[in-house]
């Protein structure tokens, strides 16, 4: 860059020369020299040629650093979002965090490449040609003292105006992709409940506030430009008018007086760019600023350094991959998956024990206390329900297991070690939640079982989908377990998909298994051969499982009614159904569910 500028600005020398002693034949009594023509004229091409390679050169330097500086950036955000925890994501919202990965990113890429190429640059013609033109004669220096305040005006004029304009269209921007997110992944609900209108109407709105925004910004920017050549144009009048007196008095050649006016375009062009960075520098600066606001953003969970019997280079190239942002997000995944792998092969872990005391819990920023005072254990091997109401807790309580949530009073002990002392890889990997909702993965139905244990063999994976009694719909499959399956899973019946989450919850082969409502879409035949699969192929495990009906959960060692968030009894079947009021509610209301269904084949 710096041997691209100064060919430019050694430049309007040569020209100097070629007028005054070529052509004018100053200081050789007027006689013209058309070999110094000719020998300097194909030395200034020779120059330029050079100027333009090296102006090639360091473009496409430019270019290299400034994509590989968004995709560091990129990675890194990426990299922290995927170690937030859900109040952390939740607090952002999906769309702004979409907006900021991609489009933010471009922006800084855009300011980061502008910058490093335009700021040299124009400081350069900015310096060496007011040095040049000085150098050339003092009385340009006139010229000088009157263009620059005007241009430094415009550009704070416009600096000062659109910089609060872009942090709002950033916003807009999110509120837009926020919006289409939305619609695009609840497009079903959208159309049953015949809401289209509406949801055209928001968009619309949300779509015309952009607009608006970047028809202001654009705007005040198509100022900037024309203020500017206004500027340039008298500059060079003005050169032009000091330039003739001082060659009247004989003071100056018509050659210097070119080179004087080739200097204030270089040095007025480089100062226009610098306004054209300027304006990108502050939507940079915004974009800048809601980029740091992720990469500062601290997982709000974060693990201590006890690691259980989990592997300890496993946990280590997990706590790296969390750690270092400068890591590639893929390598990072790979490293972790392989590693895995490699506790996997050691066996299932062993069964652990769980204790709860008197843990209360509240969401974030909400001042309702979904659990209060909930003490229990789950001793290792044994398969505790949990049941009550909708809404009394359940899914809350077992979240808090691998962390989601920490509690906001009282602890949760693994082996009677605190959770909050477990490195969260390690807990994570010994705790496997089977969520309510199941979340299947565009990919093929082999991947998407496949993300329990990225390296498990083709046998494993069709154990655990016999097991969840998902292989026979599987092989009904057109192409069996390389069926592709849509975005959310929509390809798949609701019971098919909870089949396939908890194939995926079973591959992964760790000690504390717990299933959420999981079994919720299947017909009690089918969750009788599970349960029975379960109590055979994962006897080692221990089990917690969330379930609405008596009959599902009848069976395990012990129950624990939840009741608005507390305990209300604890025991086996046998035991709670003469001790728990609740608990004969609970049954009474069913049975009767059940004796009406009976006559249809209901299976209690
Ligand atoms: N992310 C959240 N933020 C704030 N409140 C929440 C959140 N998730 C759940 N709640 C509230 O916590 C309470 C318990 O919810 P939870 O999901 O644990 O119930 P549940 O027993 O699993 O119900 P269900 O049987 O319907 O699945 C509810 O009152 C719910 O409104
Ligand atoms: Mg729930």
């Amino acid at each position: 860059m710096v041997l691209e500028v100064s060919v430019d600005l050694y430049q309007p020398r040569m020209m100097e020369l070629i007028v005054d002693r070529g052509i004018l034949g100053l200081g050789n009594a007027g006689r013209s020299d058309i070999r110094l023509v000719t020998s300097t004229g194909i030395r200034m091409i020779l120059l330029v040629i050079a100027g333009g390679c090296f102006g090639i050169l360091s473009g496409v330097c430019a270019n290299i650093a400034g994509q590989s500086f968004g995709n560091n950036v990129r990675k890194a955000c990426f990299d922290r979002i995927m170690h937030f925890s859900f109040e952390q994501t939740d607090a952002f919202s999906t769309g702004s965090l979409i907006t900021r990965i991609t489009n933010d990113v471009t922006q800084i890429q855009q300011l980061f490449m502008q910058a490093i190429r335009g700021f040299v640059r124009c400081m350069m013609f900015f310096i060496g040609g007011t040095v040049a033109l000085l150098s050339l004669d003092l009385s340009f220096g006139q010229v000088l003292l009157i263009a620059f305040p005007l241009i430094f005006l415009d550009i704070i004029f416009i600096f000062v105006k659109t910089n609060p304009l872009f942090s709002l269209l950033q916003k807009k921007l999110d509120d837009l992709n926020n919006i289409i997110g939305e619609n695009v992944s609840g497009i079903r609900v959208v159309k049953a409940f015949v809401q289209e209108k509406r949801e055209e109407a928001r968009f619309e709105n949300a779509n015309k506030a952009l607009v608006g925004t970047q028809f202001r910004v654009e705007l005040l920017l198509s100022f900037m430009r024309p203020v500017m050549n206004i500027v340039l144009n008298l500059s060079v009048v003005a050169i032009l008018f000091v330039g003739s007196l001082r060659v009247r008095d004989g003071s100056a050649a018509p050659g210097t007086v070119m080179a004087a006016v080739t200097y204030i375009t270089l040095i007025l062009n480089g100062m226009m760019s610098l306004a054209m960075i300027f304006q990108t520098l502050s939507r940079g600066i915004v974009s800048a600023s809601r980029l740091t606001e992720i990469l500062d953003t601290d997982p709000a969970i974060t693990g201590g350094s006890y690691i259980g019997n989990t592997d300890p280079d496993v946990s280590k190239a997990y706590k790296d991959s969390a750690d270092t942002s400068k890591a590639a997000a893929d390598t990072d995944n790979k490293s972790a998956a392989n590693a895995a792998s490699v506790s996997n092969e050691a066996g299932p872990a062993t069964a652990p024990a769980i204790r709860f005391e008197h843990v209360d819990f509240s969401y974030p920023g909400s001042r309702v206390r979904v659990l209060s005072d909930i003490s229990f254990e789950v001793r290792p091997g044994e398969t505790v329900a949990i049941i009550g109401a909708t809404g009394s807790g359940k899914t809350t309580l077992v979240n808090l297991i691998p962390r989601f949530y920490d509690p906001t009073h009282g602890r949760i002990l693994l082996d009677g070690v605190d959770i909050k002392d477990y490195d969260l890889y390690a807990l994570r990997e010994n705790v496997t939640v089977c969520l309510q909702k199941s979340e299947l993965f565009q990919a093929t139905i082999r991947e998407n079982i496949a993300l329990g244990n990225p390296d498990a063999s083709e046998e494993e994976i069709i154990r655990a989908a016999i097991a969840a009694q998902a292989d026979a719909f599987i092989r009904e499959q057109p192409e069996g377990y390389d069926t592709p399956v849509a975005e959310g899973g929509m390809s798949l019946s609701g019971g098919q998909r909870q089949r396939i989450a908890i194939s995926r919850a079973l591959l992964k082969r760790s000690g504390l298994l717990i299933f959420d409502d999981s079994t919720s879409a299947l017909d009690l035949a089918t969750e009788a051969r599970l349960y029975n699969a379960l109590r055979t192929d994962y006897k080692d495990v221990t089990k917690i499982m969330i379930a609405q009906r008596i009959a599902s959960v009848k069976d395990a060692d012990r129950i624990l009614v939840l009741d608005n968030g507390r305990v209300s009894a604890y025991d086996n079947h046998a035991n709670l159904m003469k001790t728990s009021r609740l608990y004969q509610d609970i049954y009474a209301s069913q049975l009767k569910d059940a004796d009406t269904e009976a006559g249809k084949g209901g299976a209690v």
